[in-house]
């Protein structure tokens, strides 16, 4: 506790998810709450995300690297942490399979570090933990491989882990470690794994967001494979929400899928975003005349590229209540509508080192 305010302590609070789960907070919680967030800024953080935040004192940012060890400790030492919401992480697949090891050191070694430092902060010697701390790792679906293309067999609690990517494989190994330290040492921890979210703040390396950029810019919308794949699309803040709810209302040492119950194939995704950019840009706006089908352009396909992501998030329901709220056509419109009311928001984050990235990534595909 600080100041009576229950102490969060958020990991990559300044990337996509992190910010909007912080914003999602203080709109629940105001003054009642205290958030610390510690992120290193690789390219995927962004304080310009949480600017509204600078100047309150219920929110501090530390900039530090979960990998190391003397500067979590420190945070640990320094505030009364409650809670550790864990999101920081390397997240982007296509990433993962040209440069692996980065994935490997934040994903499990970070983990590591932050489960060691929370556990050295909250254990008493007798093996049992301070009252009312707990820890939530922030996870994926993808962890459980890929489903065939039947509409009828989903990701379950149970199912067993079959990763493909570096990117799933190394979050399968940060869940693992969390697992272990609930059996080892009986620390209090909870793990989500959730399907694909999409809102406000969304680095354009992902589907929805680079859609959008290079949409408004007559840039090719490139389509990996035949399009066909399935991913499970939920609107970030019904995330944020059920992160929440899994903290405070879930059973410890339980896992949660969080899906959208939101099936969609790319290319139908694809579509959805072109209609829907024709119908939010104003007649008069002169992007209107770059946004068309014709821009759409079948690219190789991803290495390992998973067939079909689908969450039944029967058990989130059933124990907790929680439910997805946000319709993908009423999601896809307020987000749409984000990124067109923010354009400095997406021009700042895509100059420089993404540019780079872009072209090193779709320049020969
Ligand atoms: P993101 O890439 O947008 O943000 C990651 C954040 O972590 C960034 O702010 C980055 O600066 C920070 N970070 C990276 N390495 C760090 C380090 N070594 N030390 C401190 N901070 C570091 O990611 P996101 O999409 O917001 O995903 C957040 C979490 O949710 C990840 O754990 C991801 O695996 C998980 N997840 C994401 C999705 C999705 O659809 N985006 C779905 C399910 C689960
Ligand atoms: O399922 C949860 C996961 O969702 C998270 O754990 C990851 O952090 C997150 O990045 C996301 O992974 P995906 O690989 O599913 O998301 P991405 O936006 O990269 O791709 C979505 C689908 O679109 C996938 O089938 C690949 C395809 N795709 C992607 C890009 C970037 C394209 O066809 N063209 C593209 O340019």
């Amino acid at each position: 506790m600080l100041n009576n305010r229950r102490c969060y302590l958020v990991t990559g609070g300044a990337g996509f998810i992190g910010s909007n789960y912080i914003h999602y907070m203080f709109r629940k919680y105001g003054n009642q709450i205290h958030i610390i967030n510690v992120d290193v800024l690789t390219y995927a953080g962004n304080l310009e995300n949480l600017k509204d935040l600078e100047k309150w004192d219920n929110y501090t940012f530390i900039r530090a690297d979960i990998t190391d060890k003397e500067a979590i400790s420190r945070i640990f030492s320094e505030y009364d942490i409650d809670r550790v919401v864990h999101f920081a992480a390397e997240s982007h697949v296509d990433r993962s399979i040209t440069n692996p090891e980065v994935f490997v050191r934040t994903n499990v070694l970070g983990t590591a570090v932050m489960l060691n430092c929370a556990r050295d902060a909250w254990e008493l010697p007798d093996g049992s933990y301070r009252e009312n701390k707990k820890f939530l790792h922030v996870s994926t679906d993808e962890v459980y491989g890929s489903l065939p293309d039947d509409g009828e067999s989903f990701f379950r609690e149970t199912t067993p882990y079959q990763p493909h990517s570096p990117y799933s494989a190394s979050k399968a190994g940060s869940d693992m470690l969390v697992k272990a330290y609930m059996d080892t040492y009986h620390f209090p921890a909870n793990i989500t794994n959730t399907s694909n979210n999409y809102g406000p703040y969304q680095f354009p390396e992902k589907l929805i967001p680079l859609l959008i950029n290079n949409a408004l810019q007559g840039k090719d919308l490139p389509v990996y494979g035949d399009g066909r794949n399935i991913r499970d699309w939920l609107y970030v803040d019904d995330h944020a929400k059920g992160i929440d709810m899994v903290q405070e209302q879930g059973r410890l040492f339980e896992t949660y899928n969080i899906g959208g119950h939101n099936e969609k194939r790319n290319i139908e995704i694809v579509h959805i975003v072109i209609e829907t950019l024709l119908e939010l840009l104003p007649e008069d706006d002169p992007r209107r005349k770059n946004v068309s089908t014709d821009l759409i352009r079948y690219v190789g396909d991803r290495k390992g590229h998973d067939r079909r992501y689908a969450i039944a998030p029967d058990k989130i329901k059933a124990e907790i209540g929680w439910e997805p709220e946000t319709t993908f056509a009423e999601g896809i419109k307020k987000t749409i509508r984000w990124y067109l009311e923010h354009q400095d928001w997406l021009k700042g984050v895509t100059s420089g080192g993404y540019q780079k990235y872009y072209d090193s990534m779709y320049g020969n595909r």
